[in-house]
């Protein structure tokens, strides 16, 4: 057999088998009827490659309004997730806007139905978000509450919600994005409005209270690297476990630019100095956005920098989870909240793999 007929051979039956082999994502116009569909990876899909390898850093996705919907992508949307993940994070339905439609009333369905899902199908879940600034419901944000009251709300949503999914969660992400960009404070908000700092505290005691067997992490966007706004909430954390307040982690949301990225030395000394303190690390949100419509330059960068996050938390023994936030830039938070950017995610809108899957691929494969 000739050398070229050779390696094609070897590629089909890796194909065949699920077996490793260099990644070569597929594409559509590559189907004919006796070719698997487009979903179906010429490569070991990520989560396998974690498994199979024994990795500590599990990997995920999150998964919105295309898991088990009546779109016409859902069935592929499925298979791509069951597929390439081993974690699940509920992309808004465990926010409180989503739960609670009045103050006695919660919507547990779809959200538990992520949760059976996953379970099914073997993978973990990150439970998201217990005490976050936004989406809370206007019944919830138009009451004139006394701080008593907000207290007492704020906690016995935290009993409820934690206990519900109590011993089902792999982290739950308990304070989201208490603190504001450029000289950080403390961010303005429902929460923080009434009660102070002090509600960051009480959330951690509240969620440990409903589930003390559950990682509870503080989670947050541009604190991958060094920085003020790293700083405070390195402070904040400090202080927090110095005092015994029962925090476990940090999530790192890693929602960031093409191009734009903190340097590999600079997420390198953020997470040690995260870890030192006794904290595991998570990437809980990670996308990389680029102009659109998206050109092989950019996401040539684009792959760059998943790879080159991805390497710094397989490095960081105190990372364990690396997990995107959405599975096809058909469905994204991007567009709609920085117009003309997106394709931000590992699979394009056609479900194809990009090459920042096959970066990410490559690199869980030879490491
Ligand atoms: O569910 C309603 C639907 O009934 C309504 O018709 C529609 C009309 O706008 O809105 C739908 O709600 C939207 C919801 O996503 C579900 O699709 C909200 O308007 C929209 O604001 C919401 O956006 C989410 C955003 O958080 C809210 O702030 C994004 O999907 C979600 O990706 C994004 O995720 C956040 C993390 O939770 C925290 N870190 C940052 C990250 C990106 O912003």
């Amino acid at each position: 057999m000739g050398r070229r007929l050779l390696a094609v051979a070897t590629v089909m039956t890796l194909a065949a088998c699920g077996g490793d082999s260099s990644p070569t994502p597929t594409s559509p116009e590559a189907g004919t009827p006796n070719t698997p569909p487009p979903t179906t990876p010429m490569v070991t899909p990520l989560r396998r490659i974690v498994e199979n390898r024994g990795l500590r850093v599990k990997i995920g996705a999150a998964a919105g309004a295309l898991f088990n919907s009546t779109d016409a992508a859902s069935a592929q949307y499925m298979t791509v997730l069951a597929r390439e993940f081993n974690v699940l994070t509920p992309e808004n339905e465990m926010k409180f806007s989503s739960l609670r439609p009045s103050r006695t009333e919660y919507r547990y369905a779809r959200p538990d139905s992520m949760v059976t899902w996953a379970a099914s199908n073997n993978m973990l879940v990150r439970g998201h978000v217990l005490v976050w600034h936004s989406q809370l419901p206007n019944w919830l944000t138009s009451g004139s509450w006394t701080t008593a009251e907000t207290r007492t709300l704020m906690l016995e949503h935290i009993a409820a919600v934690a206990g519900r999914y109590k011993g089902k969660l792999a982290a739950w992400d308990v304070v989201n994005e208490a603190y504001t960009d450029g000289t950080p404070t403390l961010r303005p908000g429902f929460w923080a409005d009434r009660l102070g700092r002090s509600y960051i505290e009480d959330a951690f005691r509240a969620a440990y209270a409903a589930d003390s067997a559950t990682p509870l992490y503080y989670n947050d966007y541009n604190i991958e690297g060094l920085g003020a706004k790293s700083d405070s909430v390195y402070n904040l954390l400090r202080d927090l476990k110095a005092r015994g307040v029962p925090v476990h982690g940090i999530g790192m949301q890693m929602h960031l630019i093409a191009g734009q990225i903190p340097t590999v030395e600079s997420l390198t000394a953020n997470f040690a100095r995260f870890a030192a303190l006794g904290l595991k690390i998570q990437i809980t949100e990670m996308d990389v956005r680029v102009p659109t419509p998206g050109t092989a330059a950019m996401f040539a960068t684009q792959a760059d920098n998943y790879r080159d996050v991805l390497n710094v938390c397989l490095q960081t023994t105190a990372c364990d989870m690396f997990v995107v936030w959405g599975v096809t830039d058909r469905a994204s938070w991007i567009p709609s909240t920085f117009p003309g950017q997106g394709d931000a995610l590992l699979f394009d809108r056609d479900f194809v793999a990009k090459p920042a899957y096959t970066a990410i691929n490559t690199l869980l494969s030879t490491r």
